[in-house]
């Protein structure tokens, strides 16, 4: 999906004070065709974009960037890259933190301490109608600072656990920079089978019982692991296995 070469050396990045959204911006430069790699940063967002059509609370001290990505073509291969970069987000916490906060993954890519959520991921992608490129935009907003008050959803930032920990974003890109190549070329060169393995030793969604929307169907089972392609599988009260492969899950009771 991705060429080795281009996940070798960090990926340069455009800053900005203030924009309307870096995933707008990346979906905006995407149409002249994209060559490299290239992560687009902003101090601040005016209209921050959430999975589903959500609004994505975007003040100063947090994290906002998307990485935008030149790839081969449209594969399911992509639900390989969502669980790849919520593993990098949590690797970059546990790198930034030095081991004294290891968070879980929900699927499938939210990342987690406590059972409370600290980063958002928005995967988009298309094809330039000008040079017929095809590209991925991977936008990441992580709670460095501060966690925005969600009426009845539990959100949390790294100020909130551990204090002495200020993380200025750019600090934070830079080792995000390295962990998400990291979890790329381990996709790349390693396959799903492998990404997998790690997501499932890092996920803290083990026994919960999880409810996901199936079409208008609500299905609501206990998490039973991954198939092969990196999508969810619910044991449902009739004892049947259902696979979700997109959209929302709600974890209706932790383990
Ligand atoms: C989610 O709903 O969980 C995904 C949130 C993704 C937010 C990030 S912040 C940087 C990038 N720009 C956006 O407008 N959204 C993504």
């Amino acid at each position: 999906m991705f060429q080795l070469n281009a996940l070798a050396n960090a990926w340069p990045v455009e800053w900005y004070d203030e924009i309307d959204s870096t995933s707008a911006l990346a979906g905006r430069r995407a149409v002249d065709g994209v060559q490299e790699p290239v992560w687009f940063a902003a101090k601040a967002q005016t209209a921050g974009r959430g999975r589903l059509g959500r609004k994505w609370i975007s003040e100063t001290g947090n994290l906002y960037t998307t990485a935008l990505i030149p790839i081969d073509g449209l594969s399911p291969a992509v639900a390989g890259v969502s669980l790849s970069i919520g593993l990098a987000v949590r690797d970059m916490v546990i790198e930034l933190s030095q081991g004294r906060l290891i968070p879980g993954l929900k699927w499938p890519n939210d990342v987690r301490i406590d059972g409370a959520k600290l980063s958002g991921i928005l995967l988009e992608s298309g094809r330039s109608s000008q040079t017929k490129q095809f590209w991925l935009s991977i936008g990441i907003g992580i709670n460095l600072a501060f966690a925005p008050d969600i009426p009845d959803y539990a959100t949390v930032s790294l100020a909130k656990v551990l204090p002495d920990l200020a993380v200025p974003p750019e600090a934070a890109l830079t080792v995000l920079d390295g962990c998400l190549r990291g979890r790329l070329t381990q996709f790349s060169k390693f396959g799903m089978s492998s990404v997998i393995d790690d997501w499932m030793k890092a996920t803290d969604q083990i026994g919960a019982i999880c409810r996901s929307q199936l079409g208008d169907q609500t299905i609501q089972g206990e998490f039973h692991g991954l198939d092969e392609h990196g999508h969810m599988c619910l044991n449902t009260s009739t004892g049947e296995i259902v696979t979700i492969t997109a959209g929302d899950v709600e974890l209706v009771k932790e383990r």
